[in-house]
């Protein structure tokens, strides 16, 4: 339980439910980060080419090992990346190994390496039924990429169009909507059957859409989902720090090079993982919730996923600090969340 001393907080050690870790040197610049901060975390699959197969999840989980700093403890999760052509055998057999936790649905054209996605979910109606056979989570990437759609209504449209849908053909399907961006997402969750969780970043909880836009047009706030209006922010705030377990962290770190997010058409992500637990500790100060903080980054999510919960714990102290402007990354650095802003929390071990 976390302590009472004000300015510090224990906590059981976390999980990240949801995480970019690239590959080759990238990884390496990143994976550390993550492993100071968490105990686990569910990999993104979406790889150049994604990660479709077993054997391909396998070998990734080798290479993340072996990019990991000596004496890290941190086990990576694997996730397959959903293709209109993925085989219902691919998937049990990547469910029987033990080795990989889930399916990730990125809509084709979504995000970024998303275009091996799912042009139609009616495509993937035999995957989705062996799933829910077998009890293995769907993540999902919640936006619809239909181009009439504005970009800030592309999750609301999502829930409509797809997740109810889904939803009644599938209803025993284990769904977690990932990286919440709206009040409709955070309702939508909060009052559907048993089986439906969902992710939220500490960005989506700290800052909405003006950040990306603060004194000129800032790239290192740009995400997909992109940041919201106020109404949305302060409703994901009350959906994290409102004890629900079905809210748990998933920081969405997705590292890229300075240059390509500084860049005529920039790619989206906020790299957050060196620093995430000192961002979640600030909005859940911010909505006077510490105490709720454990129960939001190291229980809901392996109660989801039906794992143990860690052994061990991590401490914040109190302690303002400056974010880094930039940090190592391959052939260019890398700017962190916030970088050059004060942060008052810090994790001491
Ligand atoms: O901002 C994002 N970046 N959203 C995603 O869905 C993908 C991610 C990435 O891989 O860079
Ligand atoms: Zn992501």
């Amino acid at each position: 339980m976390p302590t009472s001393n004000p300015d510090q907080i224990t906590l059981l050690r976390p999980d990240d439910w949801h995480l970019h870790l690239r590959d080759a040197q990238a990884m390496a610049a990143v994976v550390g980060a993550s492993a100071a901060q968490f105990a686990r975390a569910i990999v993104m699959p979406n790889l150049r080419p994604p990660v479709t197969t077993l054997a391909q999840a396998l070998a990734y989980r080798e290479r993340i090992l072996a990019a990991l700093p000596e004496g890290s403890d941190f086990t990576p999760l694997m996730t397959l990346y959903l293709t209109d052509n993925t085989t219902a055998a691919e998937i049990r057999a990547a469910w029987e190994s033990g080795m990989v936790q889930a399916v990730k649905l990125y809509p084709a054209g979504a995000t970024t390496n998303s275009d091996a996605g799912v042009t139609d979910p009616r495509k993937v109606a035999a995957v989705l039924e062996t799933m829910q056979a077998l009890g293995m989570p769907l993540l999902v990437h919640g936006e619809v990429t239909d181009p009439e759609v504005d970009v800030f209504d592309r999750e609301q449209v999502f829930i409509d169009r797809v997740m109810i849908p889904m939803r009644r053909d599938f209803p025993g399907l284990r769904i977690v909507f990932e990286h919440i961006t709206t009040e409709e997402a955070a309702q939508y969750v909060r009052d559907a059957h048993e089986g439906v969780g969902a992710t939220i970043t500490a960005h989506h909880l700290l800052y909405n859409r003006n950040a990306i836009f603060t004194g000129g047009l800032r790239p290192h706030w740009y995400c997909l989902p992109v940041l919201k209006r106020e109404r949305h922010r302060s409703a994901l705030l009350q959906a994290a720090t409102g004890g629900n377990p079905r809210f748990f962290l998933g920081t969405d770190s997705a590292p890229h090079a300075r240059r390509l997010k500084e860049h005529a058409a920039g790619c989206a992500g906020c790299y957050t993982a060196p620093h995430a637990l000192e961002l979640y500790a600030a909005a859940f100060e911010m909505a006077g919730a510490l105490d709720r903080l454990e129960g939001f980054a190291s229980l809901h999510g392996p109660a989801f996923y039906r794992l143990p919960v860690n052994r061990g714990t991590v401490t914040l102290r109190r302690e303002a600090w400056r974010i880094p402007d930039a940090l190592p990354f391959p052939g260019d650095a890398i700017v962190p969340l916030a970088a050059g802003e004060t942060i008052a929390w810090r994790l001491i071990g």
